[in-house]
């Protein structure tokens, strides 16, 4: 007899988990750090563009064909891209990196997030108050991850521990299960983070400048940094793929996560609302909370320069650095450091969570292992292949994961699934599915959208990746020689977990096979 599925509580639980999901460190400091790189209001609008013509239909595309595989029991992407092309010996295979993009993603993501807790810890006890200078953050920052020129590991014992810490609390909320752990957390956790956000974002916007010198060094003009749109920079290839990276890095999409997530809903549940509804939640979260945050209260205090020149020089100088030394300058500083601190923990555990499920679902749900018995072989090996990227930090393996899982996978995988859903399933069908239980009508334009322009965007955005950096990528070129065999090391041990998991889809369908021809046999 088939167990019974694990489904969401209430529709409001779903949309605060794929919300939960999408809102993550990516909104808070990854945002600020690309739209400072790209030139502020030069980035946000491609980034808007890449959120309608890219993100949207994307979101819509993974509810939907999450719900669809869930229909057939299956709540990773190798199954529900078999139940989407019944006939296809090889689309599960194509299905791994839903499960394989997350994996690796989560293999740094926890570690940053648990920098989070220790610096909202530090905030607390003063410490990071007793800091006169941002070169005094830099080093306490590097001093914290254990960075040294001529160290051979990163990873100090503080680090380690708060990295446990944080592995052992999102180990329990996923032991506990869909219901029982993730929307229960991300019920309490988002309302939280939200208003953390908010009122951080009021102490920002009402900041005066303080320097006599820079009187326009205002929260005004430091919107206006992000707003002030600048056509020129249309014309930059780079700033479009960063826009389009960022899109998809926040929405959690072409991660496999949404696919799980959707998956637990029944066949009448809304998707077309709730999908825009988490999607509009996250995007409120980043621009307009996110927005107003590390932005304006770098320029109030560094002014425009020194906050592209701090995002260019390290991707959580101005969360970790820039953020803390201006806390410093206010007063009741050291609350507001641990209000941001803690908001981005939580914000990082709701998202985590999300990542780990893809690979807990395909444990469960396709190779039959029991939930706990699943989480617990899960967080072994996730424990144990999250130890690169602390030890070896400074040789850059944390860097070379991130380039593979959030900049390479999911554009991967968002190609992969919207040509199947859109072609192979055919974008009648999914137009359908899409509108199944709907309590929203999608304007028609948009199956047009995800029909042509979205797989077109994605194709061109890989292509484009295949001719100018392909080969230097692989090659390494870039890399330091010291640093080659580190980042070599991680790479073949990326690969050899491809070939482990489409073993394992292999034993999967293998089993189904002998299962189905038992109950043919007895019935
Ligand atoms: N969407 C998650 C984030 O923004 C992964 O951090």
């Amino acid at each position: 007899m088939e167990k019974a599925r694990q489904r969401w509580g209430t529709r409001l639980g779903v949309i605060l988990a794929v919300a939960g999901s999408a809102v993550g460190l990516g909104n808070f400091l990854r945002f600020p750090v690309q739209a400072a790189k790209n030139g502020g209001g030069a980035f946000m609008i491609p980034y808007l563009v890449a959120l309608v013509l890219i993100g949207i239909p994307l979101v819509w595309a993974e509810w939907t064909a999450g719900r669809f595989g869930g229909g057939f029991g299956h709540t990773s992407a190798p199954g529900i891209f078999q139940s989407m092309w019944k006939k296809s010996r090889f689309i599960k295979y194509l299905g791994i990196f839903g499960i394989f993009g997350p994996f690796l993603i989560y293999m740094y993501y926890v570690y940053i997030e648990s920098w989070c807790l220790a610096y909202a810890y530090y905030s607390l006890t003063g410490q990071l108050a007793s800091i006169t200078s941002g070169g005094g953050f830099i080093e306490f920052l590097s001093g914290y991850q254990g960075i040294t020129e001529t160290g051979v590991f990163s990873g100090t014992l503080p680090g380690f521990v708060f990295f446990l810490i944080t592995f052992l609390l999102n180990m329990s909320v996923t032991y506990f299960g869909i219901k029982g752990g993730i929307e229960k957390l991300c019920n309490i956790a988002l309302p939280l983070l939200f208003f953390f956000g908010i009122v951080l974002a009021v102490r920002v916007i009402t900041l005066f400048a303080p320097d006599p010198l820079h009187p326009d060094w205002s929260s005004i003009n430091g919107l206006g940094f992000l707003w002030n749109p600048d056509f020129s920079a249309l014309k930059s290839a780079k700033v479009w793929l960063a826009a389009a990276g960022q899109i998809f890095f926040t929405l959690s999409v072409g991660m496999g996560v949404i696919l799980t997530y959707s998956s637990y809903l029944r066949k009448n549940d809304d998707v077309a609302l709730s999908g825009l509804a988490a999607a509009s939640t996250n995007e409120f979260a980043e621009v307009i909370i996110g927005g107003s945050l590390v932005i304006p209260a770098a320029f109030i205090f560094f002014g425009p320069e020194e906050i592209i020149t701090v995002a260019e020089s390290g991707a959580f100088n101005l969360g970790f650095v820039t953020m803390p030394q201006i806390f410093n300058q206010i007063p009741v500083g050291a609350l507001f450091g641990f209000l941001w601190f803690f908001m981005l923990f939580l914000a990082g555990i709701t998202s985590s969570i999300s990542i780990a499920q893809p690979s807990v679902a395909f444990l469960e749900d396709e190779l039959k292992i029991k939930r706990q018995s699943a989480v617990k072989i899960f967080g072994v090996v996730a424990f144990l292949l999250c130890q690169p990227a602390i030890w070896f930090m400074h040789r850059g393996v944390l860097g070379d994961l991130d380039f593979w899982g959030a900049n390479f996978i999911i554009v991967l995988g968002a190609t992969i699934e919207i040509i199947l859903l859109a072609w192979i399933f055919g974008i009648d069908k999914a137009w359908h599915e899409l509108h199944q239980g709907a309590d929203l009508r999608v304007p028609r334009v948009f199956r047009f959208i995800i029909k042509y322009i979205t797989p077109t965007c994605l194709l061109t955005i890989l292509i484009w990746w295949l001719i100018s950096d392909w080969w230097d990528t692989i090659t390494m070129k870039e890399v330091a020689s010291v640093d080659v065999p580190y980042i070599l090391g991680t790479r073949l041990l990326l690969l050899a977990l491809l070939g482990v998991l489409a073993i394992m889809v292999r034993v999967a369908w293998h089993r189904r096979k002998l299962t189905n021809a038992a109950e043919e046999a007895e019935s």
